[in-house]
């Protein structure tokens, strides 16, 4: 028995050689081994670069790594869901629309943000492709969250408020006369008006642009309640960062 399972190891991870050394790419929802370098080498670029994005993008900091879930929103006492595989169908709707759980409230509920005009379609479908794969462990290397820059860069603050002090992406859904056309640009202006307050009021409740009548925009991009889900060192830093871009 046991010779015959090791045996059929061995002809499967050579199956895997073969194929990846013929050129073919292979989106396998669990390998053989579970060593993540030999992992990394046997998934598709679509899967590698949706695992990627997975990470770059703060879905692990809701979701953690391979969507397996166990994040606890807070202030509702409750799980933020794992992913699975068959959610590939839906994906790019929830990623342009977002799932806005607290009915347009800022009450510091963890909201699924949507991504519009900020995921590229070509990162929409990487994303599929990794969901379709099953969200695997492609090695992609977490990314560090400990100063103010490295949790601006990590929780995709970036993203959508782009470098810190440039000034943010521009939101689809309002009209270029509409002032919520731009998400906010973060700077030390700003953070001055109230010494802060406003700037620690939005990160730790989130904040939805019209919120009154936030589910009759789908689409418009929000303001997570970030703040939830850090510790009290990562706050500290994180504000000290809005307040002097240090
Ligand atoms: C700020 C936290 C947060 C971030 C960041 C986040 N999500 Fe979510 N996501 C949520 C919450 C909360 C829900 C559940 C909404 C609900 O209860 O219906 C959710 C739901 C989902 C669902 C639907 C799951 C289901 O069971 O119906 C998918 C798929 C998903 N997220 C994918 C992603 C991807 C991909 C990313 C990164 C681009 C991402 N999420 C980033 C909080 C987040
Ligand atoms: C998915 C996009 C998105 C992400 C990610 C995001 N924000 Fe925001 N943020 C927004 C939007 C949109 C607003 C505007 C909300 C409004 O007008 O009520 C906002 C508002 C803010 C404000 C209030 C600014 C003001 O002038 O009122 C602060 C502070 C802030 N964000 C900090 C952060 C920090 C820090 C991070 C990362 C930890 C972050 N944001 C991540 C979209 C985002």
């Amino acid at each position: 028995m046991k010779i015959k399972k090791a045996l059929l190891g061995i002809l499967l991870v050579g199956a895997v050689v073969t194929l990846a050394a013929c050129g073919k790419t292979l989106s396998t929802s669990s390998s053989s081994s579970n060593k993540p370098s030999a992992q990394a080498t046997s998934f598709s670029p679509d899967v590698k670069a949706g695992g990627q994005i997975f990470v770059d993008y703060s879905c692990v900091k809701c979701h953690n790594y391979q969507g397996k879930g166990g994040i606890i929103d807070p202030v509702r006492n409750k799980a933020i869901p794992a992913l699975k595989a068959k959610e590939a169908k839906s994906l790019k709707s929830i990623l342009t629309n977002g799932i806005i759980v607290s009915k347009g409230k800022e009450n510091g509920w963890i909201n699924m943000p949507n991504w519009r005009g900020i995921l590229s379609d070509q990162q929409i479908n990487q994303l599929t492709a990794y969901f379709k794969a099953g969200l695997p462990n492609i090695g992609a290397k977490p990314l560090p969250d400990t100063t103010g820059p490295e949790i601006y860069t990590a929780y995709a603050c970036v993203k959508c408020h782009g470098d810190y002090g440039k000034g943010g992406i521009v939101d689809q859904v309002y009209p270029a006369s509409s002032g919520d056309h731009f998400v906010p640009t973060l700077d030390q202006g700003g953070y001055a008006k109230d010494n802060g307050v406003k700037y620690a009021k939005k990160l730790m409740n989130g904040s939805i642009p019209h919120h009154g009548v936030a589910t009759g925009y789908p689409g418009t991009l929000f303001m997570p309640a970030w703040g939830q889900l850090m510790n009290k060192t990562q706050l500290q830093a994180i504000e000290n960062y809005l307040k002097t871009g240090k």
